[in-house]
Formats: C-alpha cells, structure tokens, sequence
C-alpha cells in the first residue's frame, strides 16, 4: 500500500488481534469528524516514519497480553514511534481488554507510561472487549481530552 505523507490529519495507529481494537479504532475514526483521521492497523515498524510524517495528533492502541502488557509484536512499533514522533503532536492512547484479568488494559496504562517518558499523553481510554453503543460517549471525552486537555466532566465541576 501507498503510503501518503504530504496530508495533515490526526493519525490512529492500532495493534489488534482478533479485531476488538481495530473495531474501536474504526469508531474512534467515525466520531473524531473533520478531517478524517488515517487509520493504521498492525503497522510495519519501517513505515512510521512516513506515518508520522504530518500527525497532528496521534491516537495509539493496542490490546493487552499477558499479566496486562504491551503484545511483544507491538514493541517495535512504539520504539519507531517514540523516535519519530514530534513534541508538540497531541497524544492520546486507547485499548481494550477483560475485566476477567487482574489488570484491565494494563497495557494502557504502560503504553502510557512508556510515552510520557518523551511526550505528553492527554488522554487514556479503556474499552471492554468489542466496543457497544454505550460506549459512545467515553470514546467522545477521549477526543475531548486529546485535542483541548482537558476533561469535560471536571470542566462542568467547576
Ligand atoms: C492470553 C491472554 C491474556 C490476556 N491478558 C489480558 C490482561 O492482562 N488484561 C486485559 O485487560 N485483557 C487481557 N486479555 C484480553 C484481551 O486484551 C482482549 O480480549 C482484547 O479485547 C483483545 O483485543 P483484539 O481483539 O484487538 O486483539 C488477554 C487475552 C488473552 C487471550
């Protein structure tokens, strides 16, 4: 596949196994508006570079494995991310999981970590299994936080 690098647009990058992620992804995609984000499922590590290339935004996720980790699969992936992504791109992180596991999407949460190490990450979202209809409004407040920082119901607190 051609990959373009001359369009500026977020960019979703998504790691998933048996499609739970990649269908959150999609509806991410669906509800984010204009202009339409490039999705990128199962990245090859040697293609982010031109991926990146005029990110304004990034939206990255992968399900979780293991005791809540990161897929080994898609360690390659974040390092080639880490290297080339830039400071000020907005960044926000999805996944799906199992609440059966101790660690519901752990791997959120270390994808997380690991990226706050070099940039801010502005938003987290944690789905269970194949996202629902009812999850509409928490993938809402994900791009909320992610494109002004701040979070729509502690806005309203105040
Ligand atoms: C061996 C194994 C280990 C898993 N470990 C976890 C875990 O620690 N935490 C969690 O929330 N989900 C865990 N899961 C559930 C997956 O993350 C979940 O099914 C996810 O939605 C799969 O995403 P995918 O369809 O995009 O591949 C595990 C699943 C398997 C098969």
């Amino acid at each position: 596949m051609a990959l373009t690098n001359c369009n500026r647009r977020p960019v979703i990058l998504c790691y998933s196994q048996t499609g739970n992620t990649a269908a959150l992804a999609e509806q991410i995609r669906e509800l984010a508006g204009h202009p339409d984000p490039a999705v990128h499922l199962n990245p090859h590590p040697d293609d982010i570079k031109t991926v990146m290339n005029g990110a304004t935004s990034l939206m990255i996720g992968t399900y979780s494995w293991g005791d809540g980790q990161i897929p080994e699969r898609f360690l390659p992936v974040l390092e080639a991310v880490i290297t080339h992504m830039k400071q000020d791109v907005p960044v926000g992180v999805f996944g799906t999981g199992d609440r059966f596991y101790p660690s519901f999407c752990g791997a959120v949460d270390e994808l997380s970590a690991r990226l706050s190490e070099h940039v801010d990450v502005l938003a987290t979202l944690k789905i269970e299994l194949m996202p629902q209809a009812g999850d509409t409004n928490a993938i809402r407040s994900f791009l909320h936080q992610l494109h002004t920082g701040t979070d729509p119901i502690t806005d309203n607190d105040s």
